[in-house]
């Protein structure tokens, strides 16, 4: 693509706000001397023409310095992390731009964060993961936008193909992996013969990543807007074997995945069970068919420490002791099915309702349709521990059975207003009544 093309691309695709930005950076290169350019996903996007506001700015020369300059003039703060070069700007509006001064990597070792140096633009697109993300366009105060493709990523954008750039990529960082398979799948494209295998070959080396960066690659796949079809193509590759040796999914699973897709697309739905985090139950789903040894497992391979790792323990044994209780149940009292679905998260029963769609024993689902349309409101209370104590109760064990018993009798319409579960208390537990 010609130079002019990159230009009027950017006049046709990009907001005004993001094209004057450009020209504000454009601009500081001249008066400091140093070649700036536009790099990594913005570009890749901006030819896919994605919309993406992601920009990043890598700088030959001193970025550190370039990105101070920059946010004096456009009064953003400045955040540097002076060992990579790198800098963020944040503006008012709560949007942010990443400058990086151009460097060469080393790995010294698979799978560790790698030695870096300054370098030039053409090292700095070198040392990238994929030949689509290692285009760059150089922002010219002239206005001039050329391309700079040195590893032939336009021909692979034109033709849908994910190509590492050297043979070692994925050894040298296996985050790539996980990265690879969320640029096949979200673009619609597939990677190459020789990519593919590379990919397999480094497979092993997932062991090498510790929990946390394996966690955020996890979580960057289970925020896609898909999940069903990059866990299937983790598995096909045998990359979830790897991440836990018994995690493994098969078409039913990949089924009942798919059903909670469907749910996650239409959160309002007639229940209104409210909008579940697509993270936590997705995450929940992938790891259901565990036995609770290798669930742990997992939770301590992925750092899952803390509120994290709490939520899914709970999650998951809320839907455990559901299913069991229900399963074994013929009939199920009002106030069985309130304590059973009430202290569950919304993640929770979309995933109840997904494994028990299609099963031939519908208690769950009318369950949970009744608690949603009927119970859940039914069973709220107007008094509280404060109202019985004023009537003369003494606070302990009694207040348990007292607010039960109302429980009892509101779901059951016996009472429905505040005046009917006083004279309930009075008639029951008043210790004059
Ligand atoms: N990159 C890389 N190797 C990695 C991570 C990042 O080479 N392990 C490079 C790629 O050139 C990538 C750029 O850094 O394009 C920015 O990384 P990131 O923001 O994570 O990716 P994007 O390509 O912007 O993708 P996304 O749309 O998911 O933000």
């Amino acid at each position: 693509m010609s130079e002019i093309s990159m230009r009027q691309l950017m006049q046709e695709r990009l907001p005004a706000s993001a094209r004057g930005l450009l020209n504000r950076v454009a601009s500081l290169s001249e008066k400091t001397g140093m070649p700036v350019y536009v790099v990594g996903g913005f570009v890749r996007d901006l030819l896919l023409a994605i919309e993406n506001l992601d920009i990043d700015i890598v700088v030959e020369g001193d970025g550190l310095r370039f990105a101070r300059e920059l946010a004096q003039e456009l009064k953003a703060e400045v955040t540097p992390h002076s060992k990579f070069g790198t800098s963020v700007l944040h503006f008012k509006d709560g949007t942010h731009l990443d400058v990086a001064t151009a460097r060469r990597e080393f790995y010294e070792e698979p799978s560790a964060l790698p030695t870096v140096q300054p370098g030039t633009i053409r090292e700095d697109m070198d040392r990238r993961d994929f030949t689509i993300n290692s285009l760059a366009i150089k922002l010219e105060p002239d206005g001039n936008r050329p391309l700079l493709d040195f590893n032939q990523g336009q021909p692979d954008l034109a033709d849908k193909i994910i190509r590492v750039l050297h043979e070692n990529s994925f050894v040298d960082d296996p985050t790539r992996i996980f990265r690879a398979i969320r640029f096949e799948q979200r673009l619609g494209f597939h990677l190459s013969r020789e990519t593919e295998a590379e990919l397999v070959k480094a497979l092993p080396i997932i062991s090498k990543l510790s929990g946390h960066r394996l966690t955020n690659e996890l979580v960057a796949i289970l925020k896609e807007k898909q999940f069903t079809p990059y866990l299937r193509r983790m598995q096909e590759l045998g990359v979830l074997v790897m991440v836990q040796s018994e995690l493994s999914c098969n078409e039913k699973d990949f089924a009942v995945l798919e059903r909670l897709e469907h749910q996650l697309r239409q959160p309002e739905n007639q229940l209104s069970i409210g909008e579940a985090d697509p993270v936590s139950v997705r995450l929940l789903a992938t790891l259901w068919s565990l036995d609770s040894d290798a669930f742990e497992s997992t939770l301590h391979r992925l750092d899952l420490k803390g509120q994290t790792g709490d939520k899914l323990r709970r999650d998951r044994s809320q839907c455990q002791a559901v299913l069991k209780q229900f399963g074994s149940a013929d009939t199920l009292s009002a106030l069985q099915i309130y304590d059973a679905l009430s202290p569950g998260s919304v993640e929770s029963v979309y995933w109840l309702l997904a494994i028990t769609e299609n099963e031939s024993n519908e208690s769950v689902q009318l369950a949970v349709e009744r608690f949603y349309s009927s119970l859940r409101q039914a069973g709220e209370l107007s008094l509280t521990g404060d109202d019985f104590i004023r009537m003369g109760l003494k606070p302990g064990p009694l207040f348990q059975r007292v607010f039960r018993e109302l429980r009892r009798a509101r779901l059951e319409g016996e009472i429905s207003s505040r005046e009917e579960e006083e004279k309930l208390v009075r008639e029951k537990f008043h210790p004059d009544g």
